[in-house]
């Protein structure tokens, strides 16, 4: 299969690259924001005027900057949104299936229990509000042949993420404080990426014509912000402590969910995904950090 990735320098979509050596069956195109720019209609025409007959397209590019998004709302919606509803309709011209990858903050994480992938979304803050139009634009324009995977909490060896910012300050400081009343599961990016290529190989995904779902993926298990600092400096070997505090105490730009542990059941039975715990995903993101 000829497959297009966006986003090739974000976390994910150098997650992909890492493993795509062991799918030399399929043929991977990867783009960054230079040759396609998503905030750019004519950028994406332009590219798909010259590069087109792609089987299967991954979607990994996308604002993600989830405080700066209440400032820059209309280039987050230019990216998240309207990106997007380009991508799908270039995928329908060329029969071409679609993996789009979202967010757990499309829900306003008032949940008591797991979110479902048939829960309703209310996203609190503009970031999920421009994902969840996202969403809503595959489901609109394909109906068919196209999976959208929410995930969360995602951190990888690549960029700036959660896991590299808490090691820094465990090495350079004794004490820090870390919100404790947001609970979620953390997602290495490497595991969402082989769960992606497993995918694409699946029976269920390979047929000819199958209806458009929602999954939910991240790493098994749930924890706070808080308990996944205390993990990583166990696992690190550093003697930081670190103080819980709630989220009025550490006031952001964006509102964020205070519960959004996404349930992977769905995924899981269809796709038969083997999925690590965040406790073993996170010493393994940390062996090749550290
Ligand atoms: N990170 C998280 O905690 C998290 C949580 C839930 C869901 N997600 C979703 O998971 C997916 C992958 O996230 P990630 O963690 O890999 O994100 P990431 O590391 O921030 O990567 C996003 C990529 O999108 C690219 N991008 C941004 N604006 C672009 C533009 N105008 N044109 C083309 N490319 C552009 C970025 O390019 P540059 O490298 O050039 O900036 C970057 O490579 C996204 O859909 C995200 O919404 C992420």
């Amino acid at each position: 299969m000829k497959i297009l990735v966006t986003g090739k320098n974000g976390q994910l979509g150098r997650s992909i690259q890492k493993l795509i050596s062991n799918y030399d069956h399929h043929k991977f195109t990867l783009v960054g924001r230079e040759e396609f720019d998503l905030s750019s209609p004519e950028s994406i025409s332009k590219y798909f005027d010259t590069h087109s007959h792609f089987d299967v397209i991954i979607n990994c590019a996308a604002y993600t900057a989830v405080d700066r998004a209440e400032e820059e709302a209309d280039l987050a919606g230019e990216i998240n949104h309207l990106a997007v509803k380009q991508l799908t309709e270039f995928a329908n011209s060329q029969n071409a299936k679609l993996i789009h990858i979202s967010t757990d903050y499309v829900f306003d994480g008032q949940n008591e229990s797991l979110y479902l992938e048939s829960d309703n979304p209310n996203p609190i803050n503009v970031y999920g509000k421009t994902k969840l139009l996202g969403e809503k634009s595959v489901l609109e324009t394909m109906p068919n042949n196209a999976m959208i995977i929410r995930t969360s909490w995602v951190y990888s060896e690549f960029g700036n993420n959660f896991v590299k910012t808490m090691l820094k300050l465990g090495y350079e400081k004794n004490e820090i404080n870390v919100v404790s009343d947001q609970i979620g599961s953390p997602t290495y990016a490497s595991d969402l990426a082989k769960a992606i290529l497993h995918i694409i190989s699946n029976n269920n995904f390979n047929k000819k014509s199958f209806p458009t779902e929602i999954f939910h993926f991240s790493n098994m298990g749930e924890t706070s912000w808080s308990m996944f600092t205390m993990k990583i400096f166990e696992i690190a070997n550093l003697p930081c402590r670190v103080v819980s505090i709630t989220s009025d105490q550490y006031p952001t730009h964006a509102l964020r969910p205070k519960n959004t542990t996404l349930s992977k059941e769905k995924i899981r039975s269809h796709f038969k995904l083997l999925i690590p715990t965040w406790q073993q995903s996170l010493k393994e993101c940390l062996k090749e950090i550290i």
